[in-house]
């Protein structure tokens, strides 16, 4: 589903992403690991749109959408969480989900003037497909709560919501699990495999929490220093020499008997 080929970023002398080439498949849930500063975040900058890549290609369905704005590809169906959660904290959690914009809606200013049932129509329907969203997620008891009272972890099951309000193909989480209490992390984790399976969604994410990762995602890709180091199953990956390298940072020197 999409593809990324001899990808770079750099910022300055920052080589960001660095040659990065790799494939995520329709219908996967596929995980995205490597340490700090390993230019996982940068690549989905670059393949949500939010960045213009300094050379690569990125194909989204057989489809070269390499530079596209961020708004063209969640008309695609491609869409991302941040890392850091970007709720309207002065706003209901269901008023939240009812501000994502409809990617088909065809809803022009001369509509909104002059035809204000349709308008009316129109925010009854995103009322309607909210409350499935809140009813999936299993959050109707902060509905109606701020969603700057959330806790960290309800507020990523919110960005989660948010992707559910238009019609999602690829879904890109960044560190959805990060600061997230257990049980709170095992419904996030249902939501991603029921969306999954029920609604075909395809996942990729960012994670840290190895079990977390084990328990959603195949295949996994490890990134470092802008590249792919390894890609496979959890457990190839993980006891993969270059990753556990990449990891400890300090590679050979580490090693006993090897000079410092
Ligand atoms: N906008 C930017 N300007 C300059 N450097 C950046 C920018 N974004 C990321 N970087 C640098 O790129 C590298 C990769 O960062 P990032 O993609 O956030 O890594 P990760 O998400 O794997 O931790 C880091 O060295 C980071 O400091
Ligand atoms: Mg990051």
């Amino acid at each position: 589903m999409i593809k990324v080929e001899n990808l770079h970023m750099h910022f300055g002398g920052i080589r960001a992403v660095d040659g990065t080439s790799l494939e995520i498949k329709k219908g996967s849930i596929t995980g995205l690991i490597g340490p700090n500063g390993a230019g996982k975040t940068t690549l989905f900058n670059v393949v949500a749109g939010h960045y213009k890549p300094t050379s690569g290609k990125v194909f989204l369905d057989g489809e070269d959408v390499s530079g596209m704005q961020p708004h063209e590809l969640f008309a695609k169906g491609l869409l991302r969480t941040f890392q850091i959660a970007h709720e309207f904290s002065t706003l209901s959690v269901r008023d939240n989900l009812m501000m994502v914009p409809p990617a088909q809606s065809g809803e022009t200013l001369w509509n909104a003037w002059f035809h204000g049932k349709q308008v009316r129509d129109e925010e009854e329907k995103l009322r309607i497909k909210a409350n499935e969203v809140i009813e999936f997620l299993e959050i109707p008891h902060v509905a109606d709560e701020l969603a700057g009272n959330l806790s960290g972890g309800q507020k990523k099951l919110l960005e989660l919501g948010r992707t559910m309000m238009v019609d999602a193909k690829i879904v890109f989480l960044d560190e959805v699990g990060a600061g997230v209490n257990r049980t709170l992390l095992n419904t996030i984790g249902d939501a991603i495999l029921r969306l999954n399976t029920e609604r075909g969604y395809t996942f990729c994410m960012i994670e840290h929490d190895m079990d977390f990762i084990g328990r959603l995602c195949d295949p996994v890709i490890c990134m470092a220093e802008g590249k792919v180091l390894a890609e496979g199953p959890v457990d190839e990956v993980k006891s993969n020499e270059a990753v556990i390298e990449a990891y400890l940072g300090t590679g050979l020197k580490n090693k006993p008997g090897a000079q410092a």
